[in-house]
């Protein structure tokens, strides 16, 4: 099978233009980009939630990473009216707290967890296990007694050594043995054209099992062979922050095949499609988020036309959207600190804004060049458009928050910059670089705050070292 290259750019690299092109641009605040209930009050500052950010600023300090409720299960509803509430497993590496995974159990939504600490967060929030599905490529011993002893709903089995090992805990499990749900997880062949870090569904990278050189099938086999073990589907993950809806659905024809290799050779019927999560968000106002139920439909009907064809029944279609729920929810809030107008050649400078986070609480960009939307929160501003990189406080050149920007030239010390679209994978990719403190994350609903993570101290730190 040929690998296949479909999608085309869909980070935001390769623009060149900055994003604002005038003093009003910059003080608007784009609906696709910021949260739902962000506002810019009369006298020139942004709320959240009924909750202005300069109070919380003050009241909770910088970098604050401001989190809207509504907004975060508005997303839920959305995934659920597009694909069903069942069908949905938040993706919890992109953003999980004890709170959040309580917001997406109360709106019926299910739970991938991908690690041992994903799953005893979702646990001490009280979450149903049997709505958790647990994925990971190199599953700990630890993580699979844990999966098992407390009743994981669904285990994607990711490499050979894994089916047994899952296979002999089950067996072990509560004196006579417990029979655990499993999905085998298939690399397509298809290659999102994500940023290379992020595509999982090609064939050379660590993730599942190859459809085109028959080893999902051979897994398939043994998972319906192993004793303890009922192979319920098949999943696929076709990569992260993707546009082209065409990669999801053609992964979906692919993998179909499979189901009916397995019908016909092993005896079962598979009863569930899983494309994982991988749907697209707006970083900036240039470009719209993915239309999920547009895609939800476009799915469906794909695939029920191939099942028709292929002479299999229909399975139930699951996704595991992370950022389409978590990112858009969440605001970072920064300080200014020094500003330096930086001399680039003889006929240029740059403006150089440096805010009291960075790289630690936002390693996207330096990871992967994203970009994103800058706002003042304090005030409006009303300077001329000016060459401006804003940067973090690490020991980095490279610790860049945006590259390449053209914002007012009054921002100044002391000002509140805020960043939109930092919910997913921003708090849960942080770090300590230079021993910096994880930033507090605040929740705001109808006009009140509640702390959901206070900041890090140097105790916090302190306390590691026996
Ligand atoms: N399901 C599986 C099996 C996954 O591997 C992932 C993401 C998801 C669901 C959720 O994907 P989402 O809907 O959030 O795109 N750190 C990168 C993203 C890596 C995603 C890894 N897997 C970033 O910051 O862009």
């Amino acid at each position: 099978m040929v690998e296949q290259r479909l999608i085309p750019e869909t980070y935001e690299r390769g623009f060149t233009e900055p994003v604002y092109r005038s003093v009003d641009e910059f003080n608007a605040l784009p609906s696709n980009v910021w949260p739902r209930t962000a506002r810019r009050e009369a006298d020139g500052t942004i709320s959240i939630g009924g909750v202005n950010l300069k109070d919380l600023a003050r009241e909770f300090g910088t970098p604050l990473y401001v989190v809207d409720e509504a907004d975060f299960r508005s997303r839920c509803q959305d995934m659920a009216a597009a694909f069903g509430a069942d069908n949905v497993h938040y993706a919890s590496k992109a953003f999980l707290t004890r709170r959040i995974a309580r917001w997406v159990a109360e709106e019926g939504l299910h739970l991938d967890v991908a690690s041992l600490g994903e799953l005893e967060i979702a646990l001490a929030a009280g979450f149903d296990p049997a709505h958790i599905t647990a994925h990971g490529n190199n599953k700990t011993p630890a993580y699979i007694e844990r999966i098992i002893s407390s009743g994981v709903g669904t285990v994607v089995l990711d490499a050979p050594d894994e089916i047994d090992m899952v296979n002999q805990a089950a067996q072990e499990a509560e004196g006579t043995g417990v029979t655990q749900d499993v999905m085998v997880r298939v690399k397509p062949g298809i290659s999102a054209h994500t940023h290379e870090m992020i595509a999982t569904a090609h064939e050379d990278q660590k993730f599942g099992f190859s459809l085109a050189s028959g080893s999902a099938f051979t897994a398939c086999e043994r998972a319906v062979a192993a004793s303890n073990l009922n192979l319920v589907g098949l999943h696929c993950h076709v990569g992260s922050q993707v546009f082209d809806a065409e990669g999801f659905s053609q992964a979906a024809e692919r993998i179909l095949n499979l189901f009916v290799e397995v019908h016909s050779r092993l005896g079962v019927t598979l009863e569930v499609l899983d494309l994982g999560g991988g749907f697209g968000i707006s970083y900036t106002a240039r470009r719209e988020p993915l239309n999920v139920a547009m895609v939800a439909a476009d799915m469906k009907e794909r695939v029920s036309h191939r099942c028709e064809k292929l002479g299999v029944a229909m399975p139930r279609i699951m996704v595991e959207p992370g950022r389409a729920i978590a990112g858009p929810s969440t605001v970072t809030i920064y300080t200014v600190g020094q500003v330096k107008d930086v001399h680039v050649t003889d006929t240029q400078t740059r403006r150089y804004v440096a805010v009291d986070g960075g790289m630690s609480d936002n390693i996207r960009p330096a990871l992967y060049q994203a970009v994103y939307d800058f706002r003042l929160v304090n005030r409006r501003a009303a300077g001329e458009p000016t060459p401006t990189r804003v940067v973090g406080s690490h020991c980095e050149s490279g610790d860049i928050l945006a590259e390449n920007e053209s914002y007012p030239s009054d921002i100044k010390s002391g000002d509140l910059l805020a960043s939109a679209a930092t919910g997913a994978y921003c708090y849960s990719m942080s770090s300590r670089y230079n021993m910096a403190l994880r930033p507090a994350v605040v929740s705001v609903r109808d006009g009140e705050a509640t702390l959901m993570v206070r900041r890090e101290t140097i105790a916090d730190i302190l306390a590691l070292e026996p």
